[in-house]
């Protein structure tokens, strides 16, 4: 069964496992019920989620004479918000939390990000296990200790480092996910490939059609891989100083087109055109060769990724959302540009008239 440690530096007892196998869901009452210990356990889920998997969870851990609550939320982003977080939290303290409890993230990225950002602050932070059950947050959302919500200011502005104890991941989950849910991780795989891996690229490219939601020997190697790039650069920066920067890829661009639909482009689909848009500018500043785009254009439309940007988009909130990119200081908006397929460069300052005609990169 592939695990993946993740060895934090300096703190090397707040190193975690990510264990990936399918059929994992089968073990895992007894998994969670070991890491437990005795505390009560909160699971955090979804409407989607709650009746699928989370429902069998709660029955299975209670069997096992776990003590154990289930929360449920609406599914969506918008639960990624301060009204959310505070009920979860007020939930969590009529439920008697204690310094041993233990929340347990079941479902995508926004009750990872939602689950964790609780566990980060309820009695100062409590342990917390992610369970991701969307290929999204199974590549990328779950590993790295990111949690979070949303403000209305913006996407991920209030939040905190907060790694996990364990990382369970079960290819499996991903037969119920809907397709649209699929193509949008599989950006994330594409987006990783592209940013740090040439030969896990090419291994994209020659699997292309063959990567489905029910092939769960490809998804569990497919994993593996992301996650296995993913620790290994938050293994050596967590706080992204750095290295971590590259996982931005695609997301400067995606980030702002997501604002500028009014989040209705979803994250994954916003991180394709991006990395495309990305690779396109990258392309005019003489960064990156030509081919480079070719190939991306290809895997994004064998994965069923769109390229080019929607019509419909507010250019002023593009424009200040480029310009007031968080990951940004003083002297502007700093890009992670492709150099070649599986090497990035970080920190680029892209000169600004290449941003007021930011449109000649969105669309082919
Ligand atoms: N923390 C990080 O490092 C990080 C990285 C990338 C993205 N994110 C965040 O992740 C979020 C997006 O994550 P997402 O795409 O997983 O969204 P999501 O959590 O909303 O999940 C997408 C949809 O799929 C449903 N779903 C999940 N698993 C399912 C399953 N197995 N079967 C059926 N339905 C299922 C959910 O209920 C939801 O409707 C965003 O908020 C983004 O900011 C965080
Ligand atoms: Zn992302």
């Amino acid at each position: 069964m592939p695990q993946i440690q993740i060895r934090l530096a300096p703190l090397r007892d707040r190193s975690y496992t990510v264990t990936i196998r399918s059929g994992l869901f089968g073990t895992l009452p007894r998994r969670l019920a070991h890491i437990a210990g005795g505390g009560r356990i909160f699971i955090v889920t979804d409407r989607h989620v709650a009746p699928r998997y989370g429902r069998v969870l709660l029955k299975r851990l209670l069997h096992l004479g776990t003590d154990a609550i289930l929360l449920t939320v609406p599914a969506g982003e918008r639960s990624k918000s301060s009204a959310m977080a505070l009920s979860l939290q007020s939930r969590l303290l009529r439920g008697r939390v204690k310094r041993d409890s233990l929340v347990v993230g079941l479902g995508g990225g926004v009750i990872g990000d939602l689950a964790g950002y609780v566990a980060s602050t309820v009695l100062r932070g409590i342990r917390f296990v992610q369970v991701p059950t969307s290929l999204l947050a199974q590549v990328d959302s779950s590993v790295g200790g990111k949690v979070g919500i949303d403000h209305p200011a913006g996407k991920n502005l209030l939040g905190a480092f907060h790694q996990p104890v364990a990382v369970f991941i079960d290819p499996r989950f991903l037969r119920t996910l809907p397709a649209v849910e699929f193509a949008n991780g599989l950006a994330e795989v594409v987006k990783i490939a592209a940013a740090l891996d040439a030969e896990f690229f090419r291994s994209l490219e020659l699997l292309g059609g063959r990567i489905t939601r029910s092939n769960h020997r490809l998804l569990t190697r497919l994993i593996t891989r992301a996650v296995g790039l993913k620790g290994a650069v938050v293994a050596r920066d967590e706080f992204e100083s750095g290295l971590r920067k590259s996982l931005n890829l695609g997301h400067t661009i995606g980030h702002a087109l997501e604002a500028s639909t009014g989040y209705r482009l979803k994250h994954g689909f916003g991180v394709a055109i991006g990395l495309m848009a990305e690779t396109r500018l990258a392309v005019a500043l003489g960064l990156t060769a030509p081919e480079t785009a070719v190939r991306l254009e290809n895997v994004l439309h064998l994965m069923h990724l769109p390229t080019n940007a929607p019509r419909k988009i507010d250019w002023k909130t593009l424009r200040s959302s480029l310009a007031m990119d968080k990951k940004g200081d003083a002297r502007g908006t700093a890009f992670v540009l492709p150099r070649a397929i599986g090497e990035c460069a970080i920190g680029v300052r892209v000169p600004p008239e290449f941003i007021n005609c930011i449109d000649m990169f969105l669309y082919e």
